[in-house]
């Protein structure tokens, strides 16, 4: 199929092209360029083997995005794209709102006026909110996000949800992403956040670097086996593999589904820590700081629904993540700048 990612020069993006790529199919990227750079397109084109195709606009740009249907014959799309950083959201909620739902609102308009009724989308298990119970499945309620990132992807899943049912022939997968971490085995691509990471991985990797002094963990008094955080963290190649088969689904059958993508076993900060230590003969410097706000103590997936719908399951352990996220930063200390 010819599959359009938006925000395909991101760190999920980036990994979900290089394995469409190698699933066979044609990519198309558009990316404005706003947290990403155009390396990464590079490089995911010489791990490809061929070349992709790509055009640096706004997805809420409806003139260049009616340009982009009009160049090309697109099968599905894959809507990466928007701003994602959940404490810059609470300080910022407009540009958040504004920025990730007339992207996808302008997208989703485009698509239909060319009769591209295949969309999968980038969600998150934010929008689960505080959980009452773990593992999450994707039939409970979600009581209410706690930022207002969460709130765009929470919304986004329900204009979505309202398209399809409004127009039964388009075919829709809604993707909640638990905690993506690591890189491609390559060491080519991988997570590279502007400035000091706000996520846990990608500031473990700093430190061990020596390009940051230690790690703050954020509390130790939850109800946890070790009373820090506990999270789903997810192999992002696994991920990737994910909106391969989602997009295979969405190619056999019309309808409207959420999957969670998680290996469906959580980690705690410090468990993290050790694996990383462990598996790259690292220490990583730490201290206890206060709990950070909008933290949930547990959150990881019931990853059932992926396996029946999609049969896609999680291959890479928690090793392979330390072990690929650690390569990936020492092979770019300076992440996509030379
Ligand atoms: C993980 C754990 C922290 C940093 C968020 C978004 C989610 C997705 C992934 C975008 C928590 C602890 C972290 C640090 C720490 N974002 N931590 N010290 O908050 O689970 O999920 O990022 O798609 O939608 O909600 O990820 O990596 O920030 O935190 O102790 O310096 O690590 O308290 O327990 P989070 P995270």
């Amino acid at each position: 199929m010819r599959i359009l990612c938006t925000g395909g020069a991101g760190f999920i993006g980036s990994h979900t092209c290089v394995e469409l790529m190698a699933a066979g199919h044609d990519v198309i990227v558009v990316d404005n360029y706003v947290n990403s750079q155009p390396e990464a397109l590079k490089r995911v084109e010489e791990l490809a083997g061929r070349a992709l195709k790509s055009y640096e606009c706004d997805c809420a740009d409806r003139e260049a995005m009616n340009r982009v249907f009009d160049e090309n014959e697109i099968d599905a799309v894959i809507h990466f794209a928007g701003l994602k950083a959940v404490g810059e959201s609470v300080q910022q909620p407009l540009r958040y709102y504004r920025n990730n739902l007339d992207a996808t609102l302008t997208l989703v308009e485009v698509m239909a006026a060319h009769g591209c009724k295949r969309i999968v989308f980038s969600s998150s298990a934010t929008v689960y909110g505080v959980p009452d119970e773990v593992p999450l499945r994707e039939d409970m309620f979600c009581k209410g996000c706690t930022n207002p990132y969460g709130w765009t992807k929470y919304m986004i899943e329900k204009i979505l949800q309202d398209v399809h049912t409004a127009d039964p022939e388009w075919s829709v997968v809604l993707l909640r992403y638990f905690n993506p971490i690591g890189a491609h085995e390559s060491g080519r691509i991988g997570e590279n956040p502007n400035g000091i990471p706000n996520n846990l991985m990608p500031y473990i990797t700093r430190v061990a670097a020596g390009q940051l002094k230690q790690l703050s963990v954020f509390g130790s008094d939850y109800d946890t086996p070790d009373g820090t955080g506990v999270r789903d963290y997810i192999h992002v190649v696994d991920l990737a593999r994910g909106h391969v088969d989602a997009c295979a689904w969405a190619a056999a059958n019309k309808g409207c589904e959420i999957i969670n993508l998680g290996t469906g076993v959580g980690y705690s900060v410090l468990e993290l820590v050790k694996a990383f230590e462990r598996v790259n003969g690292i220490k990583v410097p730490y201290v206890i700081a206060p709990r950070r706000p909008g933290d949930v103590a547990a959150c990881y997936a019931d990853p059932a629904k992926a396996e029946r719908v999609l049969g896609w399951r999680t291959e890479k352990t928690l090793d392979d993540m330390c072990r690929d996220a650690w390569r990936y930063q020492c092979q770019n200390p300076n992440g996509y700048n030379a």
